[in-house]
């Protein structure tokens, strides 16, 4: 329990360029698992309109390395889980969110909620994820924080309470008043140094206007009486229950702020939480062991296309050697080398404790989704897929490597990469997406790592969805009537080719008894 208590398992998110970047590296400064700033590589594709494929293997290779961040601080063992700042990649942000139990939102102070944050915050309420937001950049001009906070509120529909206050910003910024705590840090542009804290006694003592000046300290305190009269206390139950989220203002570049947010990170965010499996809850105290996988990557080196499998231990301990059983293959099997990822670094563990993420060497075993427990046959639930948005068919162009082809999108599919579907009316394939890049992506590794050539051929698609009914002859009815336009995923299950969103909601109304859903778990 002790090992436990003192884990924290989270992901920082953010729309790209808002400084997720900055900030994971701040906190790995703190931490002591990296020494000097500029450390930790951008893991993010050069925004550029042509893909630039050295910088897509680049990251890929990046993203190995700082896919999780494990290190000490204070009693606490952190890990923190990287996701993909391209947006095209989302899917696998969303992934990377049902393996951590708390989640930081960087948002850029002048930008506010840009469209990606509001999507990932989408994600985190659909699985009640404590999140804290850190606004950032205050060292420049931005909006007013009292508009951030109304615009938080709104767009991500959560309600919010700052924990910290900044005194002005841009050129004229001073530092921020740690409502937690109750104290004044004030700011001096240094991006290796920490700042100075002045001591106070309360929010009236006289250092605040030694410190910062009357007028300031004056607004200050006229800024937090507002606080207090508009945002309730801070409870911290609601903030584990998803229904607040925290605010600190600072700046990751600046390394202000950050220790801050740090230390109360630390206090307030949750251990690792029980974790809902078809047939039961799991407790991360239970003696026996249990993980899933939740993202599988493919290596760098060509010649050795073996993968690492990302397994999140749910509960008990992973020893390594010891004897697991795989549900979806009914079979038992041992990991004589699985890694941890402290820093930056990948080293052989023994054991692992429930919130630790583990990498497992892979040929082909496993599929995002796999449970491995000790005997016990669990299926951990919440890695849905969802509703995929670009489609396009893919074609063979080398007769001689069907086999290689077919292999190839097999794994990629595992992998997660996008989603597969057979047209039941032309046999043809069909490939969604949730970005254009992935297109690219999958065409470029099947070249290069199962030797097979395709193109692609557009197709005229708004949407496909899952389809069920309980009623056997209705379903076959939509089926038959819609015979153009039926698929089959991966698992056989029925797949809806929706052409328009006329023809979707048409589809809805004229047949009410056909459920359609958008998100592969239903
Ligand atoms: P991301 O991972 O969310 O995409 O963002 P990242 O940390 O890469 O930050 C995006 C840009 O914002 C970077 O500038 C970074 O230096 C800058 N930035 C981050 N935090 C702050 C801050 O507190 N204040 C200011 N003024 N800027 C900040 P860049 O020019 O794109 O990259 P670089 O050349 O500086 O690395």
């Amino acid at each position: 329990m002790t090992e436990i208590n003192r884990r924290r398992t989270f992901a920082i998110i953010s729309h790209p360029d808002a400084g997720k970047t900055t900030l994971t590296e701040k906190l790995l400064l703190f931490g002591g698992a990296i020494h000097v700033a500029g450390a930790v590589k951008s893991n993010k594709i050069k925004k550029t309109a042509t893909s630039d494929w050295m910088e897509i293997e680049k990251q890929r290779g990046i993203s190995v390395a700082t896919s999780v961040m494990g290190f000490n601080y204070g009693d606490y063992k952190i890990n923190i889980l990287d996701t993909p700042g391209h947006q095209d990649f989302a899917e696998d942000t969303y992934r990377t969110l049902t393996a951590v139990d708390s989640v930081i939102i960087v948002v850029d102070v002048a930008k506010g909620v840009e469209q990606q944050t509001r999507k990932l915050m989408e994600v985190c309420r659909m699985r009640n994820t404590p999140v804290i937001i850190f606004v950032n950049k205050l060292d420049r001009e931005g909006k007013d924080p009292f508009d951030i906070l109304d615009e938080l509120e709104a767009e991500l529909k959560i309600s919010v309470r700052p924990l910290s206050w900044p005194i002005n910003m841009g050129a004229r910024f001073k530092g921020v008043y740690n409502i937690y705590e109750q104290g004044l840090d004030l700011f001096t542009p240094d991006k290796q140094k920490v700042t100075e804290r002045v001591e106070i006694k309360d929010i009236n003592d006289p250092a605040v206007d030694a410190a910062v000046g009357k007028a300031d300290a004056d607004k200050l305190r006229e800024d937090l009486d507002l606080i207090n009269g508009v945002y309730p206390d801070f409870n911290v139950l609601d903030y584990l229950d998803g229904q607040v989220a925290p605010v600190f203002f600072g700046s990751a570049l600046n390394t202000f702020g950050v220790k801050e947010l740090l230390d109360c990170f630390v206090r307030i965010a949750p251990s690792p939480r029980a974790t809902q499996a078809e047939e039961r809850v799991v407790e991360p105290g239970e003696e026996a062991f249990s993980g899933f996988v939740f993202k599988i990557h493919a290596n760098m080196d060509p010649n050795h296309r073996s993968c690492i499998a990302f397994v999140k231990v749910c509960s008990g301990v992973f020893h390594r050697n010891a004897n697991y059983k795989h549900i979806r293959l009914d079979k038992m099997m041992k990991f004589s080398s699985p890694t941890a990822f402290m820093a930056q670094r990948k080293d052989v563990v023994d054991e692992a404790y429930p919130g630790d993420i583990i990498g497992l060497p892979d040929n082909g075993t496993f599929k995002i989704g796999d449970t491995l427990t000790e005997g016990e046959n669990l299926h951990f639930k919440g890695l849905p897929s969802f509703s995929p948005e670009m489609f396009k068919y893919i074609e063979n162009t080398d007769p001689m490597k069907t086999k290689q082809l077919n292999k190839g999108i097999e794994q990629l599919m595992d992998e997660g990469v996008a989603q597969l579907f057979i047209n039941q009316f032309n046999g043809r394939k069909i490939i969604g997406t949730v970005g254009q890049l992935q297109f690219e992506v999958i065409q470029y590794r099947l070249l290069h790592e199962y030797g097979a050539q395709c193109r692609w051929e557009p197709i005229h698609m708004y949407k496909a969805c899952w389809i069920e009914s309980d009623d056997d002859e209705a379903l076959e009815a939509f089926k038959k009537r819609k015979h153009q336009f039926m698929a089959v995923d991966r698992d056989g299950r029925d797949v809806f080719l929706a052409d328009s969103g006329y023809v979707l909601q048409m589809a809805q109304t004229d047949f009410p008894k056909i459920r359609f859903h958008f998100t592969s778990e239903f």
